[in-house]
C-alpha cells in the first residue's frame, strides 16, 4: 500500500483459532482460558494504588536514563538477589519491549540482524523489524531439553549479526542457561563483537533449586559487552505501570560508550513517568509477596496439570524449571491447530505451539497463572479431548 512503510505492513488476516474464538465468544458461551498470562486478572496479590501518588508525583525532574532514588532502589533490589551493581549502570525505560527497541537502535543499522531464540517469544520478530532490524532465530533443540546450544546461534550468525538475544529462563520453554552455557555464549560473542541480550523477566520464577543455573547476568564480568533486562510487569505483576530496567555491563570501554550512547536515546524519548519511578522502593517491596504467590499457583497447577495425565496418555508435560507457561507435546495428527479448535469446541482455549515457533512436533502451550478451580476444570477438558481425540462429539 503506497503512503506507509513496509515495516508496519504486518498480516492482519486472523488465523482459524482466532476466528472460532471470536465466534465462541460472540456465542456467549462459557470458556475456560488457558491462555490467561495477565497477572493483574487472576486474583493474585496487588499492592495499594494509593502508592502511585506519592508526595511530588506530579512535579517534573527529568534525568534520562532514569531518577537516581529509582535506579539506587534498582542497586539495592539486584543486591538483595546476589548481584551487585552500580545504579549508574541501570537504564529505566517504560518496557522491555521500548529497552531493546532503544537496543537495536544502538546496536544496528537497517539491514544487520539479532540471533533470537526460537521457541521462544514472538514479540522479537515484531520489535526488530519496526527497527528495520531482521530478528534472525536459532533454534533451542528440543534434543537439549530446549536449553541453550551455542553451535546453533554461531551456525545462525553471519556477518551482518549484531547482538544474540537470550531470554532466561526461556519463554514459553522455562529452562534456565547454565554457567557453562553463559561462558560459551559470551566467550562466542565477544569473539565476534556482538552484544549479550539477557531477557530475564521470568528469573525470579524458579520452581525448584538447580545446580549451575544462572539467575542474573548483571553485576558479572562477561568478555562481551551485555545488557540484562528485567521489569516490573513480571517482577511485580504491575504490567499496567509501565516500568523496566536494562542493566549494561561488559568491558568498561563499551559499557560506558554504551550507556552514554543510550543516555541520548533517553533524552530523545524523555524519562520515563515520575509516579512509577517514585513509587519504585514501595513497588520492589511489594513483589516477594506477588512472587511468593505465583510460584504457589504455579507450582500448584503443574502438578494438577500432571495429575490429570493419564498413564501411558499419547501426550506428555515437557519438562521445564521455571517460568509461567507449560509446554505440552501432543500427537503429530491431528496436529496443534486441529486439537486446539477440537479444545475450543469443549470450552477450553489453549495456545497452539505455532505461535512460538515450535516447529518439529505438535505442541500446545498453556498459562500456569489461571486461578486453581479455572485451571482444574480446564485440564480436565484438556485430558479428555487428547484421550478421545479431536473428532470426537464436544463434552456436555
Ligand atoms: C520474554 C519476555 N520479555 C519481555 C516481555 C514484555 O515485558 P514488558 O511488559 O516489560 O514489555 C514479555 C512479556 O510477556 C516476555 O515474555
Amino acid at each position: 500500500m503506497s503512503g506507509f512503510s513496509a515495516r508496519t505492513d504486518f498480516p492482519r488476516t486472523p488465523n482459524p483459532l482466532a476466528e472460532a474464538l471470536a465466534r465462541h465468544r460472540a456465542r456467549g458461551l462459557p470458556l475456560l482460558d488457558l491462555t490467561e498470562s495477565n497477572p493483574t486478572r487472576v486474583g493474585l496479590p496487588a499492592p495499594d494504588a494509593a502508592l502511585l501518588a506519592p508526595p511530588g508525583a506530579c512535579g517534573y525532574a527529568p534525568e534520562p536514563l532514569g531518577l537516581t532514588s529509582a535506579r539506587h532502589a534498582l542497586a539495592a533490589h539486584h543486591a538483595r538477589r546476589g548481584a551487585a551493581v552500580s545504579p549508574e549502570h541501570l537504564v529505566l525505560t517504560a518496557s522491555t519491549s521500548e529497552a531493546y527497541g532503544w537496543l537495536f537502535k544502538l546496536l544496528c543499522e537497517p539491514g544487520d540482524n539479532v540471533l533470537v531464540p526460537v521457541p521462544g517469544y514472538p514479540l522479537f520478530e515484531h520489535l526488530a523489524r519496526l527497527e528495520g532490524v531482521e530478528a534472525r532465530p536459532y533454534r533451542l533443540p528440543l534434543a537439549h531439553g530446549f536449553g541453550l546450544d551455542v553451535g546453533e546461534v554461531e551456525a545462525a550468525r553471519d556477518a551482518r549479526t549484531r547482538a544474540v538475544l537470550v531470554v532466561n529462563p526461556g519463554n514459553p520453554t522455562g529452562q534456565y542457561l547454565h554457567e557453562g552455557e553463559l561462558a560459551a555464549l559470551a566467550d562466542a560473542c565477544a569473539r565476534h563483537g556482538l552484544a549479550l541480550i539477557s531477557d530475564e523477566v521470568f528469573s525470579d520464577f524458579a520452581w525448584d533449586a538447580e545446580p549451575d543455573r544462572v539467575a542474573t547476568v548483571a553485576g558479572r564480568a562477561l568478555p562481551s559487552l551485555t545488557f540484562t533486562l528485567s521489569g516490573l510487569s513480571k517482577v511485580a505483576g504491575l504490567p499496567g505501570l509501565k516500568l523496566a530496567w536494562t542493566h549494561v555491563g561488559g568491558p568498561a570501554s563499551l559499557r560506558d560508550e554504551a550507556l552514554a550512547r543510550l543516555e541520548w536515546v533517553a533524552d530523545t524519548y524523555l524519562p520515563v513517568g515520575t509516579p512509577v519511578q517514585l513509587a519504585l522502593p514501595a513497588l520492589l517491596a511489594h513483589a516477594p509477596r506477588f512472587q511468593a504467590a505465583v510460584l504457589e499457583r504455579v507450582r500448584g497447577n503443574r502438578q494438577r496439570l500432571l495429575a490429570a495425565r493419564p498413564e501411558g496418555a499419547t501426550w506428555d508435560v515437557v519438562p521445564a524449571r521455571g517460568g509461567w507457561s507449560a509446554v505440552l507435546r501432543i500427537p503429530r495428527e491431528p496436529g496443534e491447530e486441529a486439537t486446539c479448535l477440537a479444545l475450543l469446541d469443549a470450552g477450553v482455549l489453549a495456545q497452539p505451539g505455532f505461535f512460538y515457533d515450535f516447529g518439529g512436533g505438535a505442541f500446545l502451550v498453556l498459562s500456569l497463572l489461571p486461578e486453581p478451580e479455572v485451571f482444574a476444570a480446564a485440564v480436565e477438558v484438556l485430558a479428555r479431548v487428547l484421550e478421545e481425540g479431536p473428532l470426537s462429539p464436544p463434552a456436555g
